[in-house]
């Protein structure tokens, strides 16, 4: 049995669809296995300012299906001060809260990671990012969404493409990595994903251009994962007007609506799941992990480990892109 007894739970850095579903399953499973909940609202922020209350099974009812957060989050600057952490750790402290759980991307675990080892606190992390770019989880809560947003865009796109014969250069998110585009690429049929991951190896747009699309297509889409590594879609539909004139080039930047949306069933469940081994974790008395699923068994992935170490992409995509694509 642990030690904790009031368990504090916050979102912090983008916001993801299934981010309300891990608040529910967090809150709901504390409050099964005997302990007390504290919703921090503002990620970071809220720890510093004191916004916080007490949830009960109640509040987190109706909110499985919201996009966004319930708790609003934060970007908090102050919190990368030992002045700002010092602040938090007084507030955990006079609110009697003794174990966070930290819903969020690589920035978020890099806060709480830095933020246990300083103060001697409990913190599990929750992967809570559209990017999926977080080691040792095969995937993160609002990815699927994330996905699936992407193809219904992509889908609409290729009807518009197809009658004028266009190129269409889509960006998609990921920030540094390009699982979002690449999969795009894959489930929406496109002809070619430029990621980060390659962007070094070979000029990605060249390539495609030998490779001949539109050899056999009147129109053809291209992801293009955002990333200052890429240069974005801009700068690959710039590139193609200069060089290839020919081409009747159009740009799409999906934006922020990827983030938004009801959460699809698979990142219910996933948070869902997630949620619950958060309290597990607590209740063993584990601290400074983030709670990962691979090959659908849940596992504890040390924070340094999570985010530290670049995640994998996998090469056998990027040829399944290729062979499909011709
Ligand atoms: O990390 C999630 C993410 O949506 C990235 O894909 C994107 O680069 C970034 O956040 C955008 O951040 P903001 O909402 O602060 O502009």
């Amino acid at each position: 049995m642990g030690t904790v007894k009031c368990v504090g739970i916050l979102t912090s850095g983008g916001d993801a669809p299934g981010m309300n579903a891990a608040i529910r399953a967090v809150t709901r499973a504390a409050i099964y296995n005997g302990l007390q909940v504290k919703g921090i609202y503002r990620g970071y922020r809220g720890l510093i300012t004191g916004e916080i209350v007490e949830f009960k099974s109640q509040n987190v009812s109706n909110i499985i299906q919201l996009g966004g957060t319930i708790l609003k989050t934060a970007r908090c600057n102050e919190f990368m001060t030992p002045e700002g952490r010092q602040t938090a750790y007084e507030t955990m402290q006079k609110e009697g809260i003794d174990a966070l759980v930290v819903i969020g991307g690589d920035g978020s675990l890099t806060g709480a990671r830095i933020f246990a080892q300083e103060f001697n606190v409990p913190c599990i992390g929750l992967p809570g990012t559209i990017d999926n770019d977080l080691y040792g989880t095969d995937t993160t809560i609002g990815y699927d969404t994330a996905l699936n947003t992407i193809l219904e865009a992509v889908d609409k796109i290729r009807d518009t493409a197809t009658s004028h014969d266009r190129l269409f250069f889509v960006e998609v998110m990921g920030r540094d990595a390009g699982f979002l585009a690449l999969n795009g690429a894959i489930a929406s049929g496109a002809e070619a994903a430029i990621i980060p991951e390659f962007s070094t190896e070979v000029d990605q747009l060249e390539e495609f251009i030998k490779n001949g699309f539109r050899k056999s297509k009147n129109s053809s889409i291209v992801i293009v994962a955002e990333s200052e590594l890429t240069g974005g879609a801009m700068h690959y539909a710039e590139r193609v007007k200069n060089e290839y004139p020919g081409y009747d080039v159009r740009v799409t930047i999906l934006g922020h609506l990827q983030r938004g949306g009801s959460p699809s069933a698979h990142d219910r469940i996933l948070a869902s799941r997630l949620g619950a081994a958060a309290i597990d974790a607590i209740m063993e008395d584990q601290r400074n992990v983030m709670i990962g699923i691979e090959n659908d068994e849940i596992v504890y992935v040390p924070f340094t480990k999570a985010i530290k170490n670049d995640k994998p992409i996998k090469k056998e995509l990027v040829n399944v892109l290729r062979e499909l694509s011709i």
